[in-house]
């Protein structure tokens, strides 16, 4: 089969996702009969570009796009593209919209406004953008069901950990009641750095120059990516029907951090966790908040910068899993793997 890509947003974890395509692009031909090939590409600031034949992923790697203007000449038979994502998304002829813009964690756009567009035209969509999720779930899902085209969002938690496909294709039959987790990587890697005798200023100072500090370090330490990321798994997963704001978020930021990290009694380890469950009136309840683990927690096993999720079934009961310190190389896949679902849906 081949598919048609392009990618709206090309800045880390889409520079990760050509990289990966390059680098899978014999196994994908080879196990999935799959062959991928980029028809555009549109940035806020470095331009974009369309090419009706497409390029293929080693061939885009190549180029210095999006870190310099579009040059025609380097890539026959493409055009630069001037105007927004909008414009492209009209402009690009594509099978798969592959929303990768910036975050916004308060309203979703402009990637909802994308997704929207990209699904009222017929085109499948894979974001690894949490806030239109957050914002917008049930109607984008209705709205890819009445045009025929898949919506798919593994990267959304916790990078490409598969959380959604293996609750889709793995967890047949299955009701979710609960989803507990230290999400949010920051938070967690500043209390797990004050643990071994950090100040959290030189703990933050740390997440940030690993680079997975948000710019405004409140929206970590304050739990609102945790309350998004919450609100994503509760409305795909428990079909919550929530919005980031009703997640009760008490307790935060950084004096309830220090605070807390100074009443902790021995072998105890803090955590930022964020939890929704289902209440026996059927009603979902979600909440970010610090939580002193006893020793045998596996919660309080992580090391800093790992993240995990617990998922409550009632077929399988309890489900962990834990991912490794994550990035744009492990949300790149999870796009991947979400194009080869995308792939493997619409050959059956
Ligand atoms: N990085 C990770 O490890 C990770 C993990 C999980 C999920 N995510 C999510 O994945 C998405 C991409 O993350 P990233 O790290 O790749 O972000 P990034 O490096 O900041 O790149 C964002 C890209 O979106 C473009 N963009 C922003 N607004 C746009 C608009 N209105 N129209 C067209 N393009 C626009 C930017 O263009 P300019 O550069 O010209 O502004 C840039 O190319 C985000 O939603 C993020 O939350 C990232």
């Amino acid at each position: 089969m081949d598919l048609r890509l392009a990618l709206v947003g090309c800045g880390n974890v889409g520079r990760a996702f050509i990289a990966l395509v390059a680098a899978k692009e014999a196994e994908l031909r080879e196990r999935y009969d799959l062959r991928l090939r980029f028809t555009g590409g549109a940035t806020r600031t470095a331009g974009g570009w369309i090419a009706d034949e497409g390029i293929a992923a080693a061939e885009l790697a190549a180029l210095t796009w999006p870190g310099a203007a579009w040059q025609p000449d380097a890539a026959p038979g493409s055009r630069a593209f001037e105007g927004d994502g909008l414009a492209f998304i009209a402009a690009c002829p594509t099978d798969i919209v592959i929303e990768l813009t910036t975050l916004n964690p308060l309203t979703g756009e402009p990637a909802l406004s994308h997704i929207r567009a990209a699904l009222e035209a017929g085109r499948h969509v894979v974001t690894a953008n949490k806030g239109p999720i957050a914002h917008a779930y049930r109607e984008l899902r209705e709205l890819a069901q009445a045009r025929g085209v898949q919506l798919r969002f593994e990267s959304t938690v916790m990078d490409g950990t598969p959380i959604f496909n293996l609750a889709e294709f793995s967890l047949p039959a299955t009701s979710i009641t609960g989803v507990r987790g230290p999400l949010n990587s920051t938070s967690n890697y500043v209390l797990g750095e004050m643990a071994r005798g950090a100040t959290l200023e030189e703990a933050l100072a740390g997440a940030q120059r690993g680079g997975f500090a948000e710019a405004n370090p409140n929206y970590d330490l304050e739990g609102w990516d945790a309350a998004v990321k919450v609100t994503v798994l509760a409305n795909v997963l428990m079909d919550a029907g929530l919005r980031p704001d009703e997640v009760a978020r008490e307790g935060l930021g950084a004096d309830a951090m220090r605070a807390a990290h100074a009443a902790l009694a021995p072998g105890e380890t803090l955590k930022q966790m964020a939890q929704a469950r289902r209440g026996e009136d059927g009603r979902i309840a979600a909440t970010v908040a610090l939580v002193a683990l006893p020793p045998r927690d596996v919660f309080a096993q992580l090391v800093p910068g790992e993240t995990a999720l617990r998922l409550e079934a009632d077929t399988m009961g309890e489900l962990t899993l834990i991912e490794g310190a994550g990035g744009p190389e492990q949300t790149a896949f999870g796009v991947l793997a979400d194009v080869i679902a995308i792939a493997r849906a619409i050959g059956a």
